[in-house]
Order: structure tokens, then C-alpha cells, then sequence
């Protein structure tokens, strides 16, 4: 088969889970953690091939963003005080609708919970109205007629009326923006209760997310860990800032562990507590979101799918270049849009098939706290469309919460070529007479006064002019502070200002490696119709966990020092490979590597103890050539690492025919 019909069959073919399943746990691609006391769910352990494809797959990343855009990487502790995540809004906010049975005590998380059933609802009606359908056609023939009567009886149980199909339609479509209260209500109306028994289940109600623990053994310093590793980046603002020279834009990243204790993570690798994220904080002028390299990405073509289609209860995606999708302000400014593509390119390169990718838009509910607007990079998988990166303008939320709280400014300073006048309210403070009033905690007053917020200084002026004092409380000292107009004077000024200061806005790729890596697998897999029960992952070279499996055809002693040989060279060369030379048919050797996605083979043969030229194998199409070592293995250098199709890159080597396939 050619490349494009290998392509075909693996976009087409339905997905057979347990089969992908049985070869990822059988390879040791992935296994549940503590399995031998029962496991946990959603924590999971990586073995060596997934360890190598998850590494290839960062290493893609750091170059595709880190070193293309000279991003500024950090790596932030884990722990993080409750302080920081109350400010954050994650202690408040980030939680997900839960609900409980009375009966046997199961916890069911709400949206997911209404979707699934609405969708096995949709199922058996589809089923119900072909077999419907052939029941009415096989009526005829029929002379059974109670018989008859009771099978479209037991169908008719389970086919929906017509508009309940579209108002189930219309609810999925919208799933991700309903309220807890919302979502009582459609469990309520549509009697959505516990799967298994049909019980009805209690009201939804917020459970947050985070893993809470204590720091340091006194236990009194609370914590969690980091649900997200955005955090960390923010917190290191002032100092990423005097590492770029003071200049913005620009973008930091970090790639990190992150913890959610989720509901009831059931789909495998896509919904665990610990998972690797690899996150972009690009930080941007608010009055300039263009981006100086849009036009490189504008000509992308991409599956749209906004808001308005899915509030109408819609999910056809509109298919539009990045450049048309900004120019409409469909994507609402360059950066976004930049991200956006740079994400697409980045999940094609890493076998993400084209076909099961889409941007999708946050409805308003669905918005994080933090975030103005929102697009998520989804794949298409067994399990539905999952979203695996996504893509927020997180405005200044995140600076100016933890500026306030810390009373450190986090902002950007501009010089301006034409100095402008501006209204600015001021505080001017008695200093001598704040030592004797305050003692030793004087300097905290006068911080906490020094950087009060605009909004702050002028409603504090509004409360000195009208009760001829200001009461007020400073962090770390007790009770309440007063101050009258002998201490402090608060006056709105105009100023002449040389310097702009703004804080920034953030746009945030934030991308869920292991939901992407297990997209791949699902996009990579495939059985050979030729036998269906030879399974195929048809990684890119690129991240293919192993590149080449060396075979010698037996294991005969003179075949020995070829195999060293080229082991050697491919060590030198840095090309990651194994050797194979167990006894068992060449045919299932290579079986066992396409199951671990391994993309070649060479095969040492007693002709190589002749003339020195080995066969090269291609997993998907088993096409074969042969050649020298030195040019084999060039070739396949050229096409892991430098992009080289393999009609290309083996051009010059010799087409080879050979019974080897047979397992
Ligand atoms: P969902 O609605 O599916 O729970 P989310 O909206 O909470 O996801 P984000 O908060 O946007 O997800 O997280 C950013 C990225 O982190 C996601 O795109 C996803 O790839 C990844 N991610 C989030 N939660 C998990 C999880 N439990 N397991 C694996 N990856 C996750
Ligand atoms: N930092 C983005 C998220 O966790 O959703």
C-alpha cells in the first residue's frame, strides 16, 4: 500500500480500544500505577517506550517553541502556598459540579455524567430507528403478528421523539457551559440519575480540584500541589522582565508535573491526577496584540468551531485560514491567532492526523476565572472530542491579582519618545511622624500606603474628606489603623510622564502532554488488512520511541561481528535503536516493532558477510531497499531528523524483494 492509502485506512478505520489498549499494556508503553496493591485510578506509570515517545515528544516542543521563539524556560517548584492559589482565584474557583448516590455511595462527575447518558440515549435511538426500519420492511413477511408487534413494542421503548433528539443534540453541544445549577435542572428534566440502578442522584455541588497538604512539619503553613504551572511563571514576572532587558513582548515556558484530583477519571490516560503539562506564558502590550511573524502562519488552514455555532447547538466547524479568522475577528487578535497555528503545526508534526483536530471556543460559562477569551486545540479519539492544549488570553488577570495582594508592582515600563500629561492621584506621607505612631511596624504602613492602587487612592481620599480619616488594615498587624490629614495627603495631580507603564496582558498555550500522547497512539494505530491481527503504530520517525531494529536473519556466530559493526556506527550517529536476535521468524520481529512503532528495520543477512550491504525495511508500507551500512543508515537520518519523505531519501538504494513479511 502507498503512503496516502496507509493514511486513509488509519483515518477511517473505527478505532478498536481494547485492541490499541491490549498492545500499549503489552508493550509496556504505559501500566496503572501500584497495580500489584490494586492500582489507583487515574494514576498511571510510563515504561520505556512511552518514556521515550513522551521525551521525543518534549523535545519536539522545546525546539518547535522554546528555542524558535527564544522563549525564556523556568521550572517552578510544585508546592505552592495556599496564599498564592487563594490569590489565583483556584481556591474559590477551580472546582468541578459533583454528585452523589445516597444509595451506594458512588460520585459521578455532573457534566460528564449527563453527557454520557444523553449519548447512550442518541445511540439506542439510532439503533431503535434502523431496526424500525427493518421490522416495518420484514412486515410483510411476518405472519407473526403478536410476535411482530411486541419486537416493535421492545423498539419503540427505546427510540426518542423528534424534538427530544434535537433538544438532546442542542445540550451536547453546549455540555461544557452549564452551571451546577444547570446542570440539576436537565438532570431533573430529563431524569438523569445514576447509570447502573437509575436512581436519582443529590443536586450537583463544587468539589475543588486540588491536592491539599501541609509544608514543613509544623504543619501549619497550608499548601497544594500546583494545579497548573502557570503560577510559578507569573510569580517570577520582575525577574523574567530584567532578563529580556525590560522588553516585552515575550514569552516564558515551563514543562512540569501538575495535580488535579479529579472526580472520576475513567478514560485511560486523558483524565489522570498527575500529568505533565508543558505551558507558554507569552506577555504582551494590551494595546498590541499584533504579532511581528503572523504572516509566516496566516495562510493555515484550520477546523474552526466558535461559540455562536455551539450555542445555536451546533458542532459543524467552519474550515478558514488564520489570517481570514483574525481579519473577521473570529480569533481576536494576531497573537492568539499566531498561537493557535504554531499549536496546529506542532500536533501534525508529532502524528496528530489532520483530520481529528479542531479549535474550539469557550462558551462565556465555560471560561476559567481568569480567562477572556478562549480556544481549545481538540483531538477526536474513541472517547469523543478531548481537549488537549488550550489557548487563553488570560488578560491581566494574573498580574495585577498577585500585585495587589503582594503590593509589588508587576508591570512593564516604556519610554516614551513624546512625554504626555496625565491626571494621577498621589499620597504624600508625614514621615516623622509615622515612627513614633507605629514604631516598628511604620515601614509596613507606609509600604502598604506607597502602593495603593489608583482606584484605592482615590476612594481613600473620598473617605478622608468625608470622616477626616481612613481606617485601613496592613497584613501582619493586628486590627484596624487609623490616620488622619496630618499623616497623609491624597491629591489628584497632573503629571508629566516620560515613561508608559502598563501591565501586561497574557496569552497561554498550556498543552496536557499525556491527553496528547494518547491521541497520537489513537491516530498512529492501525491493523494490516492483509491480517487483521497484525497491529501497526505508524509514529513520525521523529518520536517514534526507537527508530531502527537491527535483525541479524539468524543467530549464526558469523553474523555476530556485522551487528556489532553497525551498532557501533548507529551509537556514533545517535540514532536510537535495538537489537533483535532471538531466534524467532524475521517476520515476527518486525511484527513485534510495528506494535512499538518502531519505523525500520535492517536486516544483516550471510550476502551482508560478503559485500557489506544490509536491507533496509520501512514499517508501514514493508517496502525494502538495500544499500551499504554508511548509506542506510544516511538515509535513515535524513528522513527522522531532517524531514525527508522516504521515496526521497531512499532514491538512490536499491529496491529489494524479499519473503521476510511472513510471521
Ligand atoms: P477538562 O475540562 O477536560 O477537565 P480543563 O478545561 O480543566 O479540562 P485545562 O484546565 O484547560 O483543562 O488544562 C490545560 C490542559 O491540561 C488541557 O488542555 C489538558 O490537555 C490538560 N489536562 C487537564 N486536566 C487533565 C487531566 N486530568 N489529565 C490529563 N491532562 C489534563
Ligand atoms: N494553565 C492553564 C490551565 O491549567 O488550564
Amino acid at each position: 500500500m502507498s503512503a496516502a492509502e496507509i493514511k486513509m485506512v488509519r483515518s477511517t478505520a473505527e478505532i478498536n480500544r481494547e485492541n490499541l489498549e491490549a498492545v500499549l499494556r503489552g508493550r509496556f508503553f504505559y501500566a496503572p500505577a501500584f497495580d500489584l496493591y490494586g492500582g489507583v485510578s487515574g494514576l498511571y506509570d510510563y515504561g520505556p517506550p512511552g518514556c521515550a515517545f513522551q521525551a521525543n515528544v518534549i523535545d519536539v516542543w522545546r525546539k518547535h517553541f522554546i528555542l524558535e521563539e527564544d522563549m525564556l524556560e523556568v521550572d517552578c517548584t510544585m508546592l505552592t502556598p495556599f496564599e498564592v492559589l487563594k490569590t489565583s482565584g483556584h481556591v474559590d474557583k477551580f472546582s468541578d459540579w459533583m454528585c452523589r448516590d445516597f444509595n451506594t455511595g458512588e460520585i459521578f462527575r455532573a457534566d460528564h455524567l449527563v453527557e454520557e447518558v444523553l449519548e447512550a440515549r442518541l445511540k439506542g435511538d439510532k439503533e431503535a430507528r434502523g431496526l424500525l426500519e427493518d421490522a416495518n420492511a420484514s412486515a410483510q413477511e411476518d405472519n407473526n403478528k403478536k410476535k411482530r408487534k411486541n419486537k416493535v413494542k421492545q423498539i419503540k421503548a427505546v427510540k426518542l421523539e423528534d424534538d427530544v433528539v434535537k433538544e438532546y443534540e442542542e445540550i451536547l453541544a453546549k455540555i461544557d457551559g452549564y452551571s451546577g445549577e444547570e446542570l440539576g435542572q436537565l438532570m431533573e428534566k430529563y431524569n438523569v440519575g445514576n447509570p447502573v440502578t437509575g436512581e436519582s442522584l443529590e443536586a450537583p455541588r463544587a468539589f475543588n480540584l486540588m491536592f491539599e497538604t501541609a509544608i514543613g512539619p509544623s504543619g501549619q503553613l497550608r499548601g497544594f500541589l500546583r494545579p497548573e504551572t502557570a503560577q510559578g511563571q507569573f510569580l517570577n514576572f520582575n525577574k523574567l522582565l530584567e532578563f529580556n532587558n525590560s522588553k516585552t513582548p515575550f514569552a516564558s515556558a515551563s514543562i512540569g508535573k501538575s495535580f488535579r484530583n479529579e472526580i472520576s477519571p475513567r478514560a485511560g490516560l486523558l483524565r489522570v491526577r498527575e500529568f505533565l503539562m508543558a505551558e507558554i506564558e507569552h506577555f504582551l502590550d494590551p494595546e498590541d496584540k499584533s504579532h511581528p511573524r503572523f504572516a509566516e502562519v496566516k495562510d493555515t488552514k484550520l477546523s474552526f468551531l466558535p461559540r455562536e455555532v455551539q450555542q445555536a447547538g451546533s458542532t459543524e466547524p467552519i474550515v478558514m485560514s488564520i489570517g481570514e479568522a483574525v481579519k473577521t475577528k473570529l480569533v481576536d487578535n494576531e497573537t492568539l491567532g499566531y498561537f493557535i497555528a504554531r499549536i496546529a503545526k506542532f500536533l501534525l508534526t508529532i502524528g496528530v492526523d489532520e483530520t481529528k483536530m479542531r479549535f474550539r471556543q469557550h462558551m462565556a460559562n465555560e471560561m476559567a476565572h481568569y480567562a477572556a477569551d478562549c480556544w481549545d486545540g481538540e483531538l477526536k479519539t474513541s472517547y469523543g472530542w478531548i481537549e488537549c492544549v488550550g489557548c487563553a488570553d488570560r488578560s491581566a488577570y494574573d498580574l495585577t491579582v498577585h500585585s495587589n495582594k503582594t503590593k509589588q508592582k508587576l508591570v512593564v515600563r516604556q519610554k516614551l519618545d513624546t512625554p504626555v500629561e496625565v491626571k494621577k492621584w498621589e499620597i504624600d506621607l508625614t514621615k516623622k511622624l509615622f515612627g513614633p505612631k507605629f514604631r516598628k511596624d511604620a515601614p509596613k504602613v507606609e509600604a502598604y500606603l506607597l502602593n495603593l492602587s489608583q482606584a484605592e487612592l482615590k476612594a481613600k481620599s473620598e473617605e478622608l474628606k468625608a470622616n477626616e480619616k481612613i481606617i485601613f488594615q496592613v497584613d501582619g498587624i493586628e486590627g484596624n489603623l487609623e490616620l488622619d490629614g496630618n499623616f497623609i495627603t491624597i491629591e489628584e495631580r497632573t503629571k508629566t510622564e516620560h515613561v508608559r507603564e502598563f501591565v501586561p496582558n497574557v496569552i497561554e498555550p498550556s498543552f496536557g502532554i499525556g491527553r496528547i500522547i494518547y491521541s497520537v497512539f489513537e491516530h498512529s494505530f492501525w491493523n494490516r488488512p492483509e491480517d487483521t491481527a497484525r497491529s501497526v503504530l505508524s509514529f513520525p520517525p521523529l518520536v517514534a520511541p526507537s527508530k531502527v531494529l537491527l535483525v541479524p536473519l539468524s543467530n549464526h556466530k558469523d553474523l555476530a561481528p556485522i551487528t556489532a559493526q553497525i551498532s557501533k556506527l548507529l551509537r556514533a550517529e545517535k540514532i536510537p535503536f535495538k537489537v533483535d536476535d532471538s531466534g524467532v521468524s524475521i517476520g515476527k520481529r518486525y511484527a513485534r516493532n510495528d506494535e512499538l512503532g518502531t519505523p525500520f528495520g535492517i536486516t544483516i543477512d550471510f550476502a551482508s558477510i560478503k559485500d557489506g550491504s544490509v536491507t533496509l525495511r520501512e514499517r508501514d508500507s514493508t517496502k525494502q531497499v538495500r544499500g551499504s551500512a554508511t548509506d542506510i543508515i544516511g538515509a535513515i537520518r535524513e528522513i527522522t531528523y531532517n524531514g525527508v519523505s522516504w521515496d526521497e531519501g531512499t532514491k538512490d538504494l536499491a529496491p529489494f524483494v524479499s519473503q521476510s513479511e511472513t510471521v
